[in-house]
């Protein structure tokens, strides 16, 4: 692999400076700052920029709840975030925020060029406004009983009991979060960017930019959908940018955040001198690249490059995409005590366990990854500390008391020593590909090889020996030579252990290129334990205080995607359904049922009543179900439902289960029905 220097950008997403880091966040912030410290270890000239995504209507209102100017909560925020990323090792080259001046100067910018290019256009749409509050409501900000399956207190944008994707004017008896007054539909100009007109570019730009396999087959979805147009205003009072020509609206959060990148790095080039244009212009040759999640690929590969494009800027070089977290198969939870936030972590681990366990799990495509608490303590007290640190330990003190530190000048074993130093190109074409698992795993394979090495020459047993000093000397200095060329290797992921282990082997700061020689003949200082093993009561101390901590607003729910009225595909979900046990399906009383009567129910468009003959009990059931076929069609119908579901009240009397049905992005709902010769009462498993 070449190593001339490059020039790279790098950002990791921008997190919102309503709610607090967590674990979740760590993968990919852990996952950018291990790519950095390695070009910035190769010697390649490469700057790592964020900022907290400081405006929206999330932030704007839990600043008024705490009785504090935004500026103030975003200010703290902001501050907290620093404190943890620093914590962990993210060493960001400037981390700025998107309400800052610069952000504003290139926002205005980029949206002036775009406006002046034809790429803006304004149209009135409809919105639900709070009347009490005066203000238009975000989807989230509207919650009522789904109307597909009658839960209640569902979202304006989607139902968490059945999943059902819909608009708020579709929810049964929508209100206000805010206030709990029923929305009024108001009419109201906003901008638009035109999508549209960058198909070409984007298609381009995909074909040019070594994109994932998996972003690849989204983006082609999304251009066999149509690209529509972005809706990038937002009525006041919103905390954000007023936009220039447009007096009372805002930019919307999503259009000046992925601007922050640039503002930030404007930042960090105004105080370090560094040239802002050659990393940004159009005609850039150095390299630029977004870490982000997989809920946030729209933005990223559709709008954002149309968004460079359409101003005059650089286009990005790539986009690394990486998936959710799990803990121990699980989405993250509350009550779970695995909704962690890097503070709680920090309260009680050491932050480079997780660094660690995250690398060794981390490949270059979109999966999930999954923290597992018991393979966690085990991986990083096996490898860590089991293999690394315990070759040091095992040699340093031979070193220390029995030849004053001094290592010897020639070793002992050339043929290991060589292949650890050869094995270095290949551990380094896995970093740059992001496959830092494999990378670890090929270090660990060479800490394996030396363990066995010093197994096999005992220095132990050399010193008790008459007469062996030399070998001993030669053995454990060749030991301490091959600690060095690991620790290299693992310096990205360990930079505190490595600064440790710089300090012990009194060698000064290692570069990459360090693996290719020796120290020789050198005196290293007295050796201290570099790395506890985990202890399990920490772990489960960090479990009980999570379940402890109060409940922060979700991060995510900040600010979802698309308004109400903004025609684009909405983005993945964060909260995509999470894997369940076989043991939690196994909770899933699924029962055949007979349609004993139906009827419609007065007053909610798309609910029915439906009595439902299980064999031994009859249950009564509102559904949303109504789009699916007339009531009357139903009485006779075998259906599948959910019958250990809690009773819920509904506006209209109790629902005592759900039955289940299929649907789509369209507007067709489908009953699941067994075959015929399936009887009332059934199991269906
Ligand atoms: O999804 C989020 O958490 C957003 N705050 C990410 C913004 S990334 C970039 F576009 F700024
Ligand atoms: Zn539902």
């Amino acid at each position: 692999m070449s190593t001339a220097p490059r020039r790279i950008l790098v950002t990791s997403a921008l997190p919102y400076a309503n709610g607090p880091i967590h674990i979740g966040h760590l993968v990919e912030y852990l996952q950018t700052d291990i790519w950095v410290r390695f070009q910035k270890l190769r010697g390649h000239e490469c700057h790592y920029v964020c900022a907290d995504d400081a405006h929206g209507t999330p932030i704007m209102l839990r600043a008024e709840q705490e009785g504090i100017a935004p500026e103030a909560l975003i200010a703290r925020i902001g501050a907290e975030h620093l404190a943890d990323f620093t914590a962990f090792g993210v060493a960001f080259d400037n981390y700025h925020s998107t309400h800052s001046p610069e952000n504003r100067e290139i926002a205005t910018l980029i949206y002036e060029r775009l406006r002046d290019a034809g790429h803006i256009t304004r149209r009135a749409i409809q919105q639900a406004f709070d009347p009490v509050k005066q203000m238009f409501l975000p989807d989230r900000f509207i919650k009522g009983t789904c109307p597909r399956c009658g839960a209640q207190d569902q979202y304006g944008d989607n139902c968490e009991a059945c999943g059902a994707t819909y608009a708020p004017t579709d929810l049964l008896d929508p209100r206000s979060v805010l206030t709990g007054v029923t929305p009024e539909q108001r009419e109201s100009e906003h901008l638009f960017f035109r999508l549209g007109n960058f198909e070409t570019m984007l298609k381009e730009w995909l074909a040019d930019s070594d994109l994932q396999p998996g972003v690849v087959n989204k983006l082609q979805e999304w251009f066999e959908a149509g690209l529509q147009d972005w809706d990038i205003s937002r009525d006041a009072p919103y905390f954000g940018f007023e936009i220039p020509d447009a007096p009372g609206k805002y930019f919307y959060v999503w259009l000046d955040a992925p601007i922050g990148y640039l503002a930030s790095f404007r930042h960090f080039c105004n105080r370090t001198g560094v040239d802002f244009g050659s990393f940004c212009a159009d005609d850039s040759t150095a390299e630029m690249y977004h870490f982000i999640g997989k809920d946030i690929m729209y933005f990223h590969t559709l709008f954002w490059p149309a968004m460079l494009k359409g101003a005059g800027f650089r286009l990005p070089s790539s986009v690394f995409v990486h998936g959710f977290l799990t803990v121990d198969g699980q989405k993250m939870s509350k009550s779970r005590g695995t909704f962690i936030t890097a503070r709680t972590y920090l309260d009680h681990l050491h932050p480079e366990y997780l660094r660690y366990y995250f690398a060794a799990k981390l490949g270059a495509a979109i999966d999930d990854i999954d923290l597992n608490l018991e393979d966690f303590q085990h991986r990083v007290n096996a490898d860590l500390v089991g293999k690394v640190v315990n070759i040091a330990s095992r040699c340093a003190g031979f070193i220390t008391r029995n030849f004053a530190g001094r290592l010897a000048a020639q070793g002992d074993d050339p043929a290991l020593v060589s292949a650890l130093q050869a094995a270095g190109s290949g551990i380094a074409q896995a970093y740059e590909a992001r496959e830092f698992g494999r990378a670890m795993r090929e270090i660990m394979a060479l800490a394996d090889r030396v363990n066995q090495y010093i197994d096999q020459r005992k220095p132990w047993v050399l010193a008790k020996q008459e007469n062996a000093a030399e070998e001993l000397h030669a053995v454990c200095s060749t030991g301490i030579e091959l600690f060095r060329l690991l620790l290299i290797y693992l310096k990205p992921v360990l930079p505190f252990m490595a600064r440790e282990a710089e300090e012990f082997l009194a060698c000064g700061e290692l570069h990459w290129r360090d693996h290719e020689t020796v120290l020789g003949e050198h005196v290293i200082k007295p050796f201290k334990p570099l790395l506890n093993r985990i202890d399990p009561a920490k772990v489960t101390a960090m479990i009980e205080d999570s379940k402890a901590t109060p409940p922060t607003p979700a991060a995510k729910a900040a600010n979802p995607a698309p308004a109400a009225g903004a025609a684009v595909t909405a983005p993945e979900k964060a909260d995509a359904p999470a894997q369940i046990s076989i043991d939690e399906f196994g909770r899933i009383d699924l029962r055949v049922a007979r349609v004993a009567a139906a009827n419609a129910v007065e007053g909610a468009d798309k609910l029915v009543q439906l009595t439902l003959d299980l064999g031994t009990e009859t249950r009564q059931v509102f559904a949303g179900i109504k789009a699916a076929c007339a009531p009357e069609a139903l009485v006779g119908k075998l259906v599948v439902m959910v019958a250990n579901l809690a009773p819920r009240k509904m506006r209209f009397g109790v629902s005592e289960g759900m039955v289940l049905a299929a649907s789509g992005e369209g507007p067709g709902i489908f009953l699941i029905s067994p075959e015929t010769g399936a009887e009332p009462g059934m199991r269906v498993k």
